[in-house]
């Protein structure tokens, strides 16, 4: 009899693959499992981007996207889709990341099947249902029957304990952003050839300073997201800035973006970066504005101040070593922030020192070794 753990790891968006690409390089490499990817192709061409330069080939992929999905068609197709590919399976273990409709739908499945289900990043909490919505709850229905929880930090695993989850099932594993953060600057730096698609907005921009921009949560659609779109008008009236906004490709966000900040000459519009170019972003912007969850946790490991437009983070890791600061969606406080760090030496200086709260980059080999206990 083989002892052989079977692990179908289940994912759908591009940060579910980023931060999951790592745990399957290890799995793949190692004997003592047979690792099985599921997609559910919640996310279609920034998943596939993903896995393209992870080079990971899924063995299922479910295709669910639809244009604009709403919460409760999509759930409703990926919790049948997930369930019957686990039915033909049989996994040891059911592996989901983050707080996502796939995750939740993934752990959902197994669970109904009465599988272990291993959380990666467990226990993150911000306390609030309603920010962000609906990874908060998302992520609490996987953290209550998970078997294993792979949190990133002390303060994640704490969360988890105060939810009165066993502390035997509970371990700190770090952040495996980090791990994708350590092999995609690697691969850049053995291959420049991957980022040669920034050159033409680099020479455009030259000597002005660079802001990476990111934006797309669900609670800041409508009135967040013009007040966002509005600030990064006034910063782009000062000639020494220029703004670099890759556009996610929910229409929600596209609508707003092209239609106010399009024909800025300071501001560079552009399709969603496959994650060489993304991160090579990251190392030539001075500052970060940003609502995306993992951006918090790669720019302070790239020593790159983050202004959170979120009212509350379930990341505090960032804000509390002072790299990143929460600024909301307010027009006027996102001006006034990104203002004082371009004009205050002190200020920036402060906040601009590379520091890893999240990982060490060997989060993948850890969570690998407990899933083999
Ligand atoms: C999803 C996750 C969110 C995560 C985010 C990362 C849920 C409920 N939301 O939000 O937690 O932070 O991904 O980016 O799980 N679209 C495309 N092509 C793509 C991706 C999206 O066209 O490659 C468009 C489609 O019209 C799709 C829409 O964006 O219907 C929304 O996608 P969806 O996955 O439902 O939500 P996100 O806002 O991307
Ligand atoms: N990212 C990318 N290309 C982009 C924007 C972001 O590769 O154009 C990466 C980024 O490095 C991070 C992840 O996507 O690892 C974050 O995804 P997103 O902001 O969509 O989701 P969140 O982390 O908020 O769930």
């Amino acid at each position: 009899m083989s002892n052989t753990r079977k692990i179908v790891t289940i994912f759908g968006t591009r940060p579910e693959a980023i931060k999951l690409f790592p745990l399957l390089h290890v799995l793949e490499a190692d004997p003592r499992f047979d690792s099985r990817v599921l997609v559910s192709g919640q996310h279609r061409g920034m998943l596939d981007q993903v896995l393209e330069i992870a080079g990971i080939t899924p063995h299922h992929d479910l295709d669910v996207m639809h244009p604009d999905q709403t919460l409760d068609a999509l759930t409703a197709r990926l919790l049948t889709g997930i369930g019957a590919v686990l039915d033909l399976e049989q996994p040891d273990w059911v592996v989901v990341q983050g707080d996502t409709a796939t995750a939740m739908c993934g752990a959902l499945a197994a669970y109904y099947r009465k599988l272990p289900v291993c959380h990666v990043e467990a226990g993150l909490r911000s306390g609030d249902v309603y920010h962000p919505w609906p990874e908060e709850v998302n992520r609490k229905v996987i953290g209550s029957f998970a078997a294993l929880h792979a949190a990133p930090t002390e303060t994640s695993a704490d969360a988890l304990r105060r939810e009165n989850v066993d502390p035997a099932i509970v371990h700190v594993t770090g952040n495996t952003v980090i791990d994708a953060l350590h092999w995609i600057t690697a691969r850049v730096a053995a291959e420049p050839g991957l980022v040669s698609g920034l050159s033409e907005v680099e020479a455009r921009f030259a000597g002005k300073r660079i802001i990476g921009v990111t934006s797309h949560r669900r609670e800041n659609f409508g009135v967040g997201m013009r007040n966002i779109a509005n600030a990064i008008k006034r910063l782009a009236a000062r000639e020494d800035v220029a703004l670099i906004f890759p556009v996610h490709l929910n229409p929600n966000v596209r609508a707003i973006m092209n239609e106010e900040l399009a024909a800025l000459d300071n501001v560079a519009l552009l399709e969603p970066l496959d994650y060489p170019h993304f991160a090579r972003l990251l190392d030539i912007c001075t500052l970060v504005l940003t609502d995306s969850g993992g951006v918090q946790e790669e720019a302070p490991a790239l020593g790159k101040p983050v202004l959170v437009m979120r009212e509350t983070t379930e990341r505090p890791e960032g804000v509390e070593a002072g790299t990143a600061k929460l600024v909301g969606t307010d027009e006027d406080t996102i001006v006034r922030e990104v203002e004082r760090l371009l004009d205050d030496d002190a200020a920036y200086a402060a906040m601009a020192k590379a520091h890893n709260p999240f990982g060490d980059g060997k989060s993948a080999a850890r969570i690998a070794d407990l899933l083999a206990r």
